[in-house]
């Protein structure tokens, strides 16, 4: 088989490991894929948003199945592009897509089907929306409708920085068309687990739940970022909340999509908070996460394109799709003063094992060298039995990567730790 990987992430980088697996799979595109990727993959410079060229290169190729990672080209419609012309696809059609590409869309939905998630108003009015933050509870969540780079989220402390962030959306554009609505949200607390699923419109699997670390500084400080690392599972996804979210979220979240017309196939990721009221849905992404995914396919003991095509062909039901019991844990190496400004073109290294255990996110070749290219390079993962050892594990692989001006979170994982002391 040849299977094509639209993107050029570590998340991308993951799915591509994990796929090379299947003895059945002959060679693997990635587009554009990165200099890591290379290892692993053709990589083939065609962007992952530029849809005309993804289909003619599918087309040309004869691509037997084509997986698409990213948000944007999914939102864009290239998974219907795609099918037009007969190629089976891993990824959500535009018209499913939407639930990550319009905000307003997701709480509108949430809201007519009872799906649990903050209280909220939508403004398409800058003076309305103006008005609303002068009365509202503070802090409160300002949020750009469309795909934003995901820097379209701003917790507003006070009321001036509600009412900046709205200007910045509405009056300065700040994120284009995607500001040209916004939604305002009630400041929900507790702690935050991502939960990746399998779906194909009836069925939903969810992977092995995760967690995050957002924030570029230790403790949580700092800029919000593209994610620093992630373990699995998260401790505070107990089996309990784990049947509640099946109840009032993910099984009424399949059926509202099914019922709108919009039925949704393929990983839908649901942002959860654990909140003194019980779990509520932050926000829903259309796609796998990043760096999520690089804890949470080491850990899938099922082969991943067979699990894909029972998503393709709607046979999710009859398919196994079994997890280790063991825990991951994946830091990032980032550049320096990401996710701001930071060089490019440092050489990387790295030791063997750490290879195994690494996806790489921004680095190219240059004269047959790995250099960096991007504000997170990679990540590297380890699996182990307990939580504790897959951090060490991890720390002790990074530490035989080396590049100028490389940094990572040494907390990764911490909070977990303390959580499951707590337990
Ligand atoms: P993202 O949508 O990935 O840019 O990140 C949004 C982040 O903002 C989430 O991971 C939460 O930490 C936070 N967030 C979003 N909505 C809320 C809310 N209603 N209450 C509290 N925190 C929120
Ligand atoms: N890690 C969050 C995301 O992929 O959006």
């Amino acid at each position: 088989m040849k299977v094509m990987v639209v993107g050029g992430g570590g998340r991308e980088h993951a799915i591509i490991k994990k796929i090379k697996e299947n003895p059945s799979v002959e060679e693997i595109f990635a587009l554009p894929g990165n200099g890591g990727i290379a290892k692993d993959a053709t990589c083939v410079a065609i962007g992952a948003t530029d849809i005309d060229g993804i289909v003619r290169f599918a087309m040309e190729n004869a691509i037997d199945y084509a997986v698409v990672a990213p948000d944007d080209p999914l939102v864009l419609g290239s998974v219907d592009a795609l099918q037009e012309k007969g190629i089976p696809c891993f990824g959500p059609n535009k018209n499913a897509a939407i639930i990550e590409g319009s905000k307003v869309f997701s709480k509108n939905l949430m809201k007519k089907y009872g799906i649990p998630t903050a209280e909220y108003e939508v403004f398409s009015d800058m003076e309305a929306a103006l008005s609303y933050v002068k009365t509202c509870a503070i802090p409160v969540v300002v949020k750009a409708d469309g795909l934003a780079l995901g820097k379209g989220v701003i917790i507003a402390a006070t009321r001036e920085e509600a009412a900046q962030a709205i200007r910045s959306i509405m009056e300065d554009k700040q994120f284009g068309k995607s500001g040209d609505q916004i939604v305002i949200e009630e400041f929900l607390t507790g702690p935050e687990v991502s939960v990746l699923s399998f779906t194909d419109g009836n069925t939903v699997v969810p992977m092995i739940s995760s967690m995050d670390h957002k924030r570029a500084l230790d403790n949580d400080e700092g800029l919000n970022t593209g994610g620093m690392g992630t373990i699995a599972p998260n401790p505070y996804y107990t089996k309990a909340v784990a049947d509640r979210c099946m109840e009032e979220i993910f099984l009424p979240t399949i059926r509202a999509m099914k019922a709108e017309g919009r039925t949704f196939k393929g990983c839908l990721y649901f942002g959860l908070m654990i909140t003194p009221n019980g779990p509520k849905v932050i926000e829903y992404n259309c796609r796998f996460g990043d760096p999520e995914t690089q804890v949470v396919l080491p850990l899938l003991k099922s082969d991943l394109l067979t699990v894909m095509q029972a998503v393709t062909n709607e046979k999710l039901a009859e398919t196994p799709v079994e997890f280790a019991d063991a825990h991951a844990c994946c830091v990032v190496l980032a550049s320096k003063g990401y996710p701001t400004s930071y060089q490019k073109g440092f050489e990387i290294t790295m030791s063997e094992e750490a290879e195994k255990h690494t996806y790489v996110a921004g680095a190219a070749l240059k004269d047959g060298k790995l250099v960096t290219s991007g504000g997170r390079v990679l990540g590297v993962t380890a699996v182990r039995d307990t939580l504790k050892g897959a951090i060490d594990a991890a720390y002790a692989l990074s530490n035989t990567i080396h590049f100028e001006n490389a940094f990572c979170r040494r907390d990764i994982g911490a909070r977990a730790l303390k959580a499951q002391a707590e337990e």
